[in-house]
């Protein structure tokens, strides 16, 4: 199996940041890439922030964008999502109706239709930007790995479950439920990755029996600076870039791409 993996597209419908960034364009450049592909993605995996503020007009306004992708694709939530109006715009999306409850308000989901599980989890908070996993959310998750616990499975996520060194990120980071949820994965030797966004960059990072990754931005780009002082987040145009993992004979395999025009890659 071969997935793609895509993450904070921030599609925004207005502010000041609009014009700059251009997330649609980058978006759109990121389709075009995703479909040249060969072998195709049977799969595209989007780790949230799909959205910068959670409107309905940014998520009617992703909506066609994403209908360009040549495979399907899931979705989770970010911080900056809505999940009830991306529950409303992507209605015919049936797996985002479910939750950890059938009227939670958060989006969970297991899909047992490919040679991976996805098991989708929802690190957000109503208005806030950190993330965390209330009792409710971890006893689904407890619940679900349960029910196959041989089966090569893949978490999806938002907020990575670790410490990242950027200060300001580590702060809205997931801050509660972090120990639970270690402590829940830890007799699972079948979860080949948890795979996250929020980073706006590539980083690895072992997480119990598991490794857990988080996928650079569509658009903007969070810099790297790991000063224990670092004053403010910045973010920077360094180029963005979609994640690979293929599944070949000796596990999950993670590569990463970037996106645009250079004066390389090319052969030589
Ligand atoms: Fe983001």
């Amino acid at each position: 199996m071969l997935i793609a993996q895509i993450s904070d597209l921030h599609i925004q419908a207005d502010g000041k940041h609009k014009e700059l960034i251009q997330a649609e364009r980058h978006l759109t450049t990121c389709i075009q890439a995703l479909n040249r592909l060969a072998p195709r993605p049977d799969l595209v995996v989007i780790t949230g922030d799909l959205t910068e503020r959670g409107r309905r007009q940014e998520y009617m306004t992703l909506k066609p964008l994403l209908a360009e992708l040549d495979m399907p694709y899931l979705l989770i939530p970010g911080n900056h999502d809505s999940p009830a109006m991306l529950r409303e715009v992507f209605h015919e999306h049936a797996y985002l109706q479910r939750g950890p409850a059938s009227d939670s308000p958060f989006i969970q989901y297991v899909i047992d239709d490919w040679p991976l599980r996805i098991v989708a989890l929802d690190t957000t908070i109503p208005m806030r930007s950190e993330g965390g996993l209330c009792a409710e959310r971890l006893q689904w998750l407890s619940d679900t790995l349960a029910q196959a616990p041989e089966a090569p499975t893949l978490i999806l996520m938002h907020h990575p479950p670790f410490q990242t060194g950027i200060r300001e990120m580590d702060e809205l980071g997931l801050l509660t439920g972090r120990e639970a949820f270690a402590g829940i994965i830890a007799p699972y030797h079948n979860i080949e990755r948890i795979l996250c966004g929020h980073l706006h960059r590539t980083m690895l990072c072992r997480v119990g029996p598991t490794v857990a990754s988080t996928c650079p931005g569509t658009a903007h780009q969070i810099v790297l600076d790991l000063k224990p002082d670092a004053q403010a987040l910045s973010f920077n145009f360094e180029p963005p870039g979609y994640q690979l993992h293929w599944q070949g004979a000796h596990g999950l395999v993670t590569h990463h791409a970037v996106i645009g025009e250079f004066p390389g890659p090319h052969p030589f």
